[in-house]
């Protein structure tokens, strides 16, 4: 079985396959109408969502098939108690395939111990948002006519941004990649990445002035503060307005740097800057849609053919410190570890295990 729970799941060779594949949707959609004909995507909503999960849906209709599911936990049997286990188990008898999105992080990575179908991680708290991920570099591969020797600077809540973990993880696989991490001290990127960066010697700087390197920026990927993930409202109410684009900001960029932003936008990119060239985080909202179909269809086919891809992870005697780990909220769940730039790693959140 193939799932998409982490970026790295795909190789450089099958996200460069889904960009050929999401730009053939657009030239030839016609093609696609029938793909997916009695084929059932469910999405379990688990957090709120407009663009990941309308996208999904718009993208299997286009394809010809159904979609079944839910768009809030309240609204599920998770309300009177059940488990990411039971009801993947449940929801993989009614549906071909799975997309899921949670507050707590790992659950997609519960949900494959007991899944006969294919699942698709539409973010999982704070840790991984990999099909952001796929719509950010339709984007940056339409703009630039590339995905290597790229500056890309990503500005704001780098410790909660799922979407700008995912984001570094696949970039980090190009040549000639530089980050520049733009952040205050309390919302800086967490170590897992910056130790991953650190093995592949991918070079970043990090700061907390989101003036010091615009000039040299191809990318600037602003990111909302995310409220949701705080433990107190004064915490964020300190940092929430820390990095704000304005118009003046960007006249010391580029002409041909790209500003993305993976939305919903609360205050960090001002309205003014949306009639910038440069600005294209609509466009990213519409090859989200692309890039879905054509995940959709490599995920159902490699069901199909019966491609497996086996995750290693080994039985742990520790467990996960991490309270937004799914293990805190699931303590059923089994302890598992995987082992990472030579560390011991929860197998859920990847967050060190002492
Ligand atoms: N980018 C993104 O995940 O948006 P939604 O939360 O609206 O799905």
């Amino acid at each position: 079985m193939r799932h998409l729970l982490d970026i790295t799941d795909f190789s450089v060779k099958e996200i460069s396959d889904l960009i050929e594949r999401a730009k053939d949707i657009i030239s030839n959609p016609s093609v696609y109408r029938e793909a997916c004909r009695y084929k059932k995507l469910a999405t379990l909503f688990f957090e709120p969502s407009t663009r990941t999960r309308l996208s999904f849906e718009a993208a299997m209709f286009e394809l010809g098939g159904n979609v079944l599911g839910f768009e809030a936990a309240s609204s599920s049997s998770t309300a009177k108690g059940e488990s990411v286990c039971d009801t993947i188990r449940t929801v993989s008898q009614y549906a071909d395939i799975i997309v899921m999105r949670h507050p707590d992080e790992g659950a997609p990575f519960a949900a494959v111990l007991d899944t006969g179908v294919p699942i698709i991680n539409a973010g999982d708290g704070g840790h991984n948002h990999p099909t952001q991920t796929l719509a950010d570099l339709l984007t940056i591969y339409r703009r630039h006519g590339r995905l290597d020797n790229l500056t890309v600077g990503l500005c704001g809540d780098l410790k909660f941004g799922r979407t700008v973990h995912s984001l570094i993880r696949a970039m980090s696989n190009y040549d000639n990649i530089r980050f520049v991490l733009i952040s205050p001290e309390e919302l800086k990127i967490p170590e897992y990445i910056t130790a991953e960066l650190d093995k592949k010697k991918v070079p970043y700087k990090e700061t907390a002035d989101m003036a010091e390197f615009m000039p040299e920026l191809d990318i600037l990927y602003m990111t909302r503060v995310q409220r949701e993930r705080f433990e107190t409202a004064e915490e964020y109410e300190r940092l929430k307005d820390c990095y704000i684009l304005t118009p003046e900001r960007m006249r010391s960029a580029s002409e041909t740097m790209s500003v993305l932003h993976p939305l919903p936008r609360v205050n960090e990119i001002s309205h003014e800057v949306d009639s910038d060239p440069r600005a294209c985080y609509f466009e990213q909202v519409a090859n989200g849609k692309y890039m879905r179909m054509a995940l959709i269809l490599k995920l159902l086919s490699a069901c199909e053919k019966g491609e497996e891809k086996p995750i290693t992870f080994y039985p742990s005697d520790k467990k996960c410190k991490n309270l937004h780990c799914i293990t805190a909220k699931e303590p059923e769940l089994k302890s598992l570890k995987i082992i990472k730039d030579g560390k011991e790693r929860c197998y859920y959140c990847e967050s060190e295990l002492h």
